[in-house]
């Protein structure tokens, strides 16, 4: 039996399936399997037929933003289809593999955030991602769920891609400099899934919440500051650009972001005996694989 993967083609799918072999695909179109999962009835389908021995869900509405104004759709991707799937394995037995964020947070700790400090998501993407969350927890099933936060790679619609290219046209920069958070690399939490389900796979009994993320705190004006310097020192851009630090307040978004998303992996290190990667060097090595087109 197969792992199946859905959200094979999103940027966290396309990094598992360049790292894991033995996985049955699924997206809404150019995977083994292709389904819509905002149709309950074709999801149930897939798992039927399929069988997996376990679920990657990689799939979820990603549009914060936007969230605000389709609220439905986003409980329906984050809330619905986790419940669905955890359902399906709690019945079956079978390990789910889930992904959540650090926008379930508010506030600053004083320190990275752990996994059973208090959630109190400010945005309807967080809300829904926590309510998820909550049906794994409530079904019972056998589940890791990952949160993670400020996910890039070389894909484009994300940060680094979009900063790079604004960078490679020439343009100055205005970074928020006053949100501090993980940078984590696509390919840092494949890697971290992997791990997972070579070596603990068998002896999860539970849901579980472990936070996976870049080791090392940075604003997203810092973030930008480093990535603009190391592409144009490995030729990704022509030169460096100027960076400008600016406030959330200069660049308003319809969604509130959480001020500090600094996540603490220790009980993923803990779990698996492999440390995290600093984010930096995590950013590096992401740069040097900046030309293969799955990193
Ligand atoms: N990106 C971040 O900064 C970040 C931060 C914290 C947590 N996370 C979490 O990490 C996980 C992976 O995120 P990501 O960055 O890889 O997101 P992504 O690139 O936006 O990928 C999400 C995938 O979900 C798929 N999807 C959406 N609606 C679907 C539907 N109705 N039916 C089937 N598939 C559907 C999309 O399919 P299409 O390709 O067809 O659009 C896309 O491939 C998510 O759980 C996310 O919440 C991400």
């Amino acid at each position: 039996m197969s792992c199946l993967l859905l959200g094979a083609n999103g940027q966290l799918g396309r990094h598992l399936r360049a790292r894991m072999t033995d996985l049955v695909t699924c997206a809404r179109q150019d995977a083994d399997v292709c389904c819509d999962l905002a149709d309950p009835g074709a999801l149930d389908d897939v798992l039927d037929s399929l069988q997996p021995r376990a679920i990657i869900n990689a799939a979820a509405w990603t549009a914060v933003d936007d969230a605000e104004d389709h609220r439905d759709a986003a409980y329906g991707l984050n809330c619905d289809v986790p419940a669905r799937l955890s359902s399906w394995c709690r019945d079956h037995d079978t390990l789910l593999v889930h992904y959540s964020t650090d926008y379930v947070f508010s506030g600053n700790p004083g320190r990275p955030w752990r996994e059973d400090d208090p959630v109190a998501p400010e945005s309807v993407y967080g809300a829904s991602k926590l309510a998820g969350e909550q049906a794994i927890t409530a079904s019972g099933c056998r589940a890791l769920v990952l949160r993670t936060a400020w996910v890039y790679s070389a894909l484009p619609g994300n940060f680094l891609s979009a900063i790079l290219k604004r960078a490679g046209q020439g343009g100055a920069l205005r970074v928020v400099s006053d949100q501090v958070g993980s940078p984590t690399w696509a390919g840092t939490l494949a890697t971290a899934t992997e791990v997972l389900l070579d070596r603990v796979e068998q002896k999860v009994e539970r849901p579980t919440l472990l936070h996976v993320a870049g080791k090392g705190a940075m604003s997203w004006h810092e973030l930008a500051s480093k990535a603009v310097q190391m592409a144009a020192e490995r030729g990704i851009i022509e030169s460096t650009v100027a960076v400008e630090p600016i406030t959330s307040d200069q660049w308003p978004q319809k969604a509130k972001r959480p001020p500090w998303s600094v996540l603490d992996g220790s009980r993923y290190e803990r779990m698996t005996g492999e440390p995290l990667p600093d984010a930096t060097a995590a950013l590096a090595e992401c740069l040097e694989k900046w030309k293969d087109a799955a990193c």
